[in-house]
């Protein structure tokens, strides 16, 4: 009885425990996307994206957002800095590029691509032309600012 038992298990269960193991494996991606948003930009754009006042601009519904996305995951890693317009309000700021307070490293492609697809998929954004991101289209913005 109790081999038969395991057997079961072993046949039925652990199986099952793989399969519904995999969705959280998909969802965990959103997962990382905001828990990079809330570690690396939302001190200055805001828990949802709305800026501060004439200091940051808003992410969400921004049309420079909207406009730029082919440019997003090189404003992550260099920054932007002089004039720009959003949302019809002037903005001279600097933002300096992202990087991980506690390694002092960039952000990986592949975080960069879950937190941009995040920040695409929330509060009245919407992906870009192509879709949601993937990490080769991210290396491929990175490449063509010089970033690797
Ligand atoms: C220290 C504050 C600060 C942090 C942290 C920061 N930003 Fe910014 N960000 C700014 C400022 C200031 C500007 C405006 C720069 C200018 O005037 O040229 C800006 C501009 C932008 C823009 C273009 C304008 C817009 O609102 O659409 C995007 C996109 C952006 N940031 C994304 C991010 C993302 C994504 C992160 C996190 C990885 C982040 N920023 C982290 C301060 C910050």
């Amino acid at each position: 009885m109790v081999l038969a038992g395991r057997s079961f298990a072993l046949r039925y269960l652990l199986p099952l425990a793989g399969l519904l193991a995999l969705p959280s494996c998909f969802t965990n991606k959103g997962h990382q996307g905001e828990r990079l948003y809330g570690q690396h930009c939302a001190s200055c754009h805001g828990e949802q994206g709305q800026g501060i006042g004439q200091l940051v601009p808003p992410l969400a519904g921004s049309d420079y957002l909207a406009q730029h996305s082919a440019s997003l995951a090189c404003i992550v890693r260099q920054g932007l800095k002089g004039p720009i317009v959003v949302n019809g309000v002037s903005y001279n700021q600097l933002m300096l590029g992202v990087q991980d307070t506690t390694s002092h490293r960039h952000l990986s492609p592949a975080q960069i691509t879950n937190l941009l697809n995040y920040i695409e998929t929330h509060w009245g954004n919407h992906p870009g032309p192509a879709g949601a991101r993937t990490i080769a289209g991210t290396e491929a913005e990175l490449q063509a600012c010089g970033e690797r």
